[in-house]
């Protein structure tokens, strides 16, 4: 399991949470996000994803990695995506801006190339055919000096109904004859498995497959917001007493044994909520519970309208 920093960099994200009542200074945040590293990399977790536009996320990703020296720490980061809030709670428009620009690349890049030589993945934040990022020439070939110049994998991150035929047309992308795309960060859970031949596929052609938003953003723990998912919380709870973890473990161990990706992402916010997750990494499921899990999957269509629709709070 990867550990990535959305909900740790920046006070306000998509959150299900009903408990508010947390210390929302960047200082706070701070902290808690360095005890959530020191506890992960504890627990045996290497690999760390981030982006400019969790807020403090890379900052405080690069000042953790400078001050542990950790040799066998992999990073991750993005570009493609602009904080605007500015830690301003309750900020009225969206948070993160896009765009897909060779200017935004080249600003983007100039902060982030510090965390070499952790610096392992180095992905376009969110790929969608409306950005224009898979036609832009001067971008896949500004993408492919830095791979050239770094070594760095370069990957796509997909969000959307459409992740499937992003990632088969990503797949196909050459510069000077050569293949550009490495790896892939890619929304797949019991509720979302629209893209798994499509991973599988990754993954046996020797692809990065990272798993992002293994717990649907919160959506498989039980709420009464969400009736609809009735008959999945029922069959979530009961396996997620039959192995002793929480829906969370159970949720994110369905990820690794249905698809067997390279790395699944914790989203955790605090360390009670990391240690929950890692609990993934202690049991396995039995093939028939995989099967009655991937029966939960709704339509793709549904699934990223009810995300879009989801607070960022
Ligand atoms: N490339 C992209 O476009 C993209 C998009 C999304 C995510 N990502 C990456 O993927 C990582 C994971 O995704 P994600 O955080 O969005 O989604 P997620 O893993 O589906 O959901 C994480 C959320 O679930 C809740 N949670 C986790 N463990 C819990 C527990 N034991 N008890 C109660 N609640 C628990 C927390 O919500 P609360 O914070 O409300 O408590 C946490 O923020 C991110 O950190 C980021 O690195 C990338």
């Amino acid at each position: 399991m990867g550990l990535g920093l959305a909900a740790l960099g920046r006070p306000e994200y998509i959150n299900i949470r009903t408990n508010h009542d947390i210390d929302k200074s960047e200082t706070a945040f701070k902290n808690t996000t360095f005890s959530v590293l020191d506890e992960a990399y504890k627990l045996g977790v290497r690999y760390f994803d981030t982006a400019p536009s969790y807020g403090k996320g890379e900052a405080f990703l690069q000042e953790w990695n400078t001050l542990t020296n950790h040799e066998d720490v992999i990073l991750g980061t993005k570009w493609g995506y602009t904080y605007v809030a500015n830690w301003q709670l309750g900020y009225p428009g969206k948070h993160e801006i896009k765009e897909h620009s060779l200017e935004k690349l080249l600003e983007q890049w100039a902060v982030s190339k510090k965390m070499i030589p952790h610096l392992k993945y180095y992905q376009v934040h969110s790929a969608t055919f409306d950005s224009g990022i898979l036609e832009n020439q001067s971008v896949l070939e500004a993408l492919f000096r830095i791979k050239e110049d770094t070594g760095l994998h370069i990957g796509i991150t997909t969000s959307g109904e459409n992740q499937k035929k992003v990632i088969s047309e990503a797949l196909k992308i050459e510069v000077n004859g050569n293949l550009l795309f490495d790896s892939f960060q890619v929304s797949y859970n019991v509720l979302e498995q629209s893209t798994f031949d499509v991973l599988r596929t990754l993954i046996r052609s020797g692809k990065t497959v990272i798993i992002k938003e293994a717990l649907a953003n919160g959506r498989v723990f039980e709420s009464e917001n969400f009736p609809k998912y009735k008959v999945a919380y029922t069959l979530l709870n009961k396996l997620a007493d039959k192995y002793d973890v929480g829906v969370d473990a159970m949720a994110l161990r369905f990820v690794m044994d249905s698809l067997q990706p390279d790395y699944v992402l914790s989203g955790a916010s605090n360390v009670t909520q990391l240690k929950e997750n890692l609990k993934a990494n202690a049991f396995e499921l039995e093939d028939a519970d995989v099967k009655a899990l991937k029966a939960l999957a709704v339509s793709p269509g549904f699934y990223w309208q009810e995300r879009s629709e989801l607070d960022w709070n």
